[in-house]
């Protein structure tokens, strides 16, 4: 694949209901899910794992990129081939994530990405090794008095100076600024926070040019906090989550590739599916999912060699399902 404009980029990865794979994980990141089926986070089982997903069926029609670690983007799979071509020869393009994590605002419980410092040069390394595109990921917490402007502006200025480095540099900048599920907030105060980041940053990115063409969005869907006990249903987490991207969103930006943010594979695919199903935006509404698209996959591997197609099948169904959902024809009928 060929593709050297961005704007060409963006349009490739969201085409005909394909999506993201986010594989993105810090090492401790993935050491926490291998520790949830028991094997040890070692660098050659992490490539072991990765190496299975990218190969499995579903990736190809279904999967328009793959977000990378950096220790991810360096290896090679057991034949010798690299993880990138393995990616590529999928048809998916390969993405690296370039922040480096979070850092707390003075002594409060928020946070700002770290990672523009030496930006410039990481990212020439990565287009040499084959990226096509990036991730950035910024932290917003409800709760407390928060989110503060204070956090909502430094974080959002940060995701439009990184995006502009990364077009500079000839690839696609995906902008993740995240609100976290994690609470008691109704569905109203996380309309309201991520409504708030989008404003700030699409103005951010305009006072920088930075070509929205060749930009994807990664958001939060508009959801209940996770400890809510009645939670607003998947219509409403529809009619909002559309409500808040029209309103701070504009129309030329390519494609809009949800996060799973700890919902669960059937909620983050329903909840994609009703949104399309609803329709009348002008993006291509789909999914970067880590959690939603590996979890099955995850737990049918177990670290075991043997349980390879198994696992593969699982992240092939995961990934079809989403495709379907990016199309508003997905049915939970079809997943039995
Ligand atoms: P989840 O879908 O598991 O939230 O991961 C997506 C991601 O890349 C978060 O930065």
């Amino acid at each position: 694949m060929d593709l050297n404009n961005i704007e060409d980029i963006a349009r490739y990865i969201v085409k005909a209901g394909k999506g993201i794979l986010a594989a993105d994980e810090s090492n401790p990141t993935c050491g926490k899910r291998f520790d949830s089926i028991g094997v040890e986070s070692t660098e050659q089982n992490r490539r072991d794992y990765r190496e299975m997903l990218f190969r499995s069926q579903g990736m190809r029609g279904n999967i328009g990129g793959v977000i990378l670690f950096d220790e991810t983007i360096r290896q090679e799979a057991e034949d010798g081939t690299s993880l990138v071509k393995i990616i590529s020869d999928q048809g998916a393009l390969p993405g690296i994530k370039v922040d480096q994590g979070l850092k707390p605002i003075g002594d409060s419980e928020e946070s700002i990405t770290q990672g523009l410092d030496g930006l410039d040069a990481r990212l020439k390394e990565y287009y040499s090794l084959g990226a096509k595109f990036t991730k950035w990921r910024a932290v917003i917490k409800i709760g407390n008095s928060m989110p503060s402007d204070d956090a909502i502006q430094s974080n959002m200025v940060a995701l439009a100076d990184y995006a502009k480095v990364v077009q500079e540099n000839h690839m696609v900048p995906m902008v993740e600024p995240e609100v976290l599920m994690d609470g008691t907030h109704s569905i109203q105060e996380c309309f309201d926070a991520t409504s708030r980041c989008l404003n700030t940053l699409f103005a951010a990115l305009d006072e920088r040019r930075v070509n929205i063409k060749g930009t994807i969005l990664k958001p939060n869907m508009v959801t209940s906090g996770s400890e809510v006990a009645h939670k607003a249903d998947k219509n409403e987490v529809a009619k909002q989550t559309i409500k808040c991207l029209k309103e701070n969103v504009p129309s030329d930006l390519p494609g809009i590739t949800f996060l799973s943010g700890g919902q669960s594979d059937l909620d983050s695919t329903a909840h994609l599916d009703a949104m399309n199903k609803i329709g009348g935006f002008s993006w291509k509404l789909s999914f970067s999912y880590g959690r939603a698209l590996q979890q099955p996959a995850l737990k049918a591997w177990m670290g075991k060699k043997e349980n390879a197609s198994l696992a593969q099948e699982a992240l092939s169904h995961r990934a079809l399902m989403n495709k379907l959902a990016a199309e508003g024809s997905w049915s939970s009928s079809l997943e039995n």
